[in-house]
């Protein structure tokens, strides 16, 4: 596991954005898992930044993003299908059939979660993965619990994560309550992750996961398994220390 120390958030967004594009430009036909909330708009920002530079092309990538809120439509404002929207795929060169999102509005759940796993696997895996962390230490929406499920799957949100997701909606009972998340091995099973985690909130649980204990109440303890993880975190991390 490597740790890259930034000096703030902007460092943070252009460090994770510089291993993308090497990502895209040793392998035009990549395929990214994305991910969603605060930390990674400013590394989006940049990949577009880059993008109108000339110094990037998604004509060729595919995308997989981690989770979609269940039962909101991917037209819904704070569906994460309109997040990606807004704040990539609409600002680049990207095919949005090459773009995966579960899908939250579905009548069978069961279909969908398989549907997309076995999407993801038919594009030949991910290459590179990115997250975020939760203060909870969920990845993607696996929340800490007593068993942490392997594949695609519904998940019922805990209150600290409806909490701190409540920011982005006009009041706490508008969050929806469960998830569609790509599980433990469909996040594992990535050949690369990049794990970014801005400001103090997250720095106590950066310091769990650096421990190397394996739990199933911080999901993101796992990575300590994984062959090649690399998290970026700011300063606000050493400053926590
Ligand atoms: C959400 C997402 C996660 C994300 C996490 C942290 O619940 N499902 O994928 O990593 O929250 O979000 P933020 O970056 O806004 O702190």
């Amino acid at each position: 596991m490597k740790i890259l120390i930034c000096e703030n958030y902007e460092h943070l967004s252009e460090v994770a954005s510089n291993i993308i594009e090497d990502k895209i430009t040793a392998n035009p036909k990549c395929v990214l898992g994305l991910a969603t909330g605060g930390t990674p708009e400013g590394t989006y920002q940049r990949l577009i930044d880059k993008y109108k530079q000339g110094s990037l092309d998604f004509s060729s990538v595919t995308t997989f993003n981690l989770d979609e809120y269940y039962g909101l439509n991917g037209r819904h404002p704070q569906s994460y299908a309109k997040y990606m929207y807004d704040k990539l795929f609409k600002h680049i060169n990207i095919d949005i059939n090459n773009t995966n999102i579960p899908q939250g509005d579905v009548d069978d759940i069961k279909k969908e979660c398989k549907r997309y796993e076995e999407a993801i696997l038919e594009a030949g895996g991910i290459d590179l993965q990115l997250l975020g962390i939760g203060t909870n230490g969920h990845i993607g929406f696996n929340e800490p619990n007593a068993y942490l499920k392997t594949k695609t799957h519904l998940v019922k949100l805990k209150e600290e994560t409806i909490n701190a997701n409540s920011r982005f909606f006009e009041k706490k009972e508008d969050v929806p309550t469960r998830a569609i998340t790509m599980g433990i091995k469909s996040i594992f099973r990535a050949k690369e992750i990049l794990l970014l985690a801005s400001g103090p909130e997250k720095a106590p649980i950066i310091m769990e996961l650096l421990k190397g204990q394996l739990s199933t109440y911080v999901p993101a303890s796992i990575l300590n398994l994984h062959p090649s993880v690399t998290i970026v975190v700011d300063k606000a991390f050493i400053e926590y220390l």
